[in-house]
């Protein structure tokens, strides 16, 4: 098992309609393995290939909360009412952003052993299948955003963040995400201004031999 660089926003491979598996052997195995890997390690709660670079058809969900799957070939086969999502992506950190999804969602899909799998979710879970699924046709989840995004230091902030290494490393990813942003269009002048403050402090703590 390994874990896989995480593609980002502006990398073209995550706009790629991918291919679906044609068959399923021991090396779309290992790559399931290394999706839960990789996934676990940026404590995400779904993956799907395109964001490890890879233009197949399958996704790996896990909600923490008894739903845990890799789909290969996935299909939403009924979609049904309407609620909305604050959603994050692993491929654009640093922000969230509010997206309407159905409620309940049918899926069908294969298995890493190749069993037909069809299954029934809603709420959070109906959103994180949606999200996952839409990776494979080359839409990411701010294509969708109603709301405006949420700059992801406030809710850090408000959690009271304690290390100022993360807190450096955070606002860099922050820095990464607005960046992107931009080449879409989006800027706020002001949270640049906000991130080089605290890339300052950040800096200064550090300095100080924290
Ligand atoms: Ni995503």
């Amino acid at each position: 098992m390994a874990i896989r660089n995480i593609r980002k926003n502006g990398d073209e491979i995550l706009r790629v309609k991918c291919k679906p598996v044609r068959e399923i052997n021991d090396g779309v195995r290992r790559l399931v393995e290394d999706m839960f890997e990789t996934m676990y390690a940026a404590d995400g709660v779904g993956l799907a290939a395109p964001q490890i670079g890879i233009v197949r058809q399958i996704v790996v969900i896990d909600d923490r909360e008894g739903g845990k799957f890799a789909l290969i070939n996935p299909v939403i086969t009924k979609a049904e009412g309407e609620q909305e999502s604050c959603e994050g992506c692993l491929s654009l950190p640093g922000y969230r952003g509010t997206v309407k999804r159905p409620q309940k969602v049918a899926v069908e899909a294969l298995d890493p052993d190749g069993n037909k799998l069809e299954l029934e979710a809603e709420s959070y879970l109906a959103v994180i299948l949606c999200h996952e699924i839409d990776h494979l046709s080359g839409i990411l989840y701010k294509d969708k955003v109603k709301l405006s995004y949420i700059p992801e230091v406030l809710v850090y902030m408000s959690h009271g963040g304690t290390s100022t290494n993360s807190l450096g490393a955070y606002v860099e990813s922050m820095l990464e995400g607005h960046r992107a942003l931009k080449e879409n269009g989006v800027h706020f002048a002001w949270f640049t201004d906000l991130c080089r403050v605290f890339r300052v402090l950040s800096q200064f703590v550090t300095a100080r031999g924290e």
